[in-house]
């Protein structure tokens, strides 16, 4: 709960991604409820990402590796939505499967013993 307004905001919005992305990924594609859902999912992925560029806590006051992966994700994102637009439906999907399994894998990394998760989780 001491964490700073920026890591908690981060925090809610990867959450709500996992919610919103995990619900996109199995439901009928092609629909209106998925192109709607979708946004939602890139709104909530795009600001996971620039928040991130504001926490500066693995190195202390500097970027660290996970920062390529805030990079990564809006490239993914953005050259979703350009296959989508180009017509290019499996590398659309290939991008929109990428961006997801890299937040479940910063997930997975934020339970590491000495993060913010991993600390809640498991102690000091
Ligand atoms: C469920 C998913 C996620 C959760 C719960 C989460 C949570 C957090 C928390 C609590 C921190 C702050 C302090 C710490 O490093 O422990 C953090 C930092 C960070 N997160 Fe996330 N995050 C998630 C997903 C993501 C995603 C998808 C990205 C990239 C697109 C990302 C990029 C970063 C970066 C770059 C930092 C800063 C690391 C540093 O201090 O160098 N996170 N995250």
């Amino acid at each position: 709960m001491a964490a700073p307004a920026v890591v908690k905001l981060h925090a809610a919005a990867a959450l709500l991604s996992l919610g919103v992305g995990g619900a996109v990924l199995f439901m009928r594609k092609g629909t209106s409820l998925h192109r709607r859902t979708g946004w939602v999912w890139i709104v909530l992925m795009t600001f996971t990402a620039l928040s991130s560029l504001w926490i500066l806590e693995v190195i202390p006051g500097s970027f660290s590796p996970i920062h390529l992966l805030s990079i990564l994700t809006l490239v993914s994102l953005a050259l979703a939505v350009w296959r989508r637009r180009a017509g290019d439906i499996v590398g659309h999907a290939r991008a929109m499967q990428g961006a997801f399994y890299g937040l479940l894998g910063a997930g997975l990394f934020t339970m590491l013993p000495g993060r913010v998760i991993g600390r809640m989780l498991f102690g000091p």
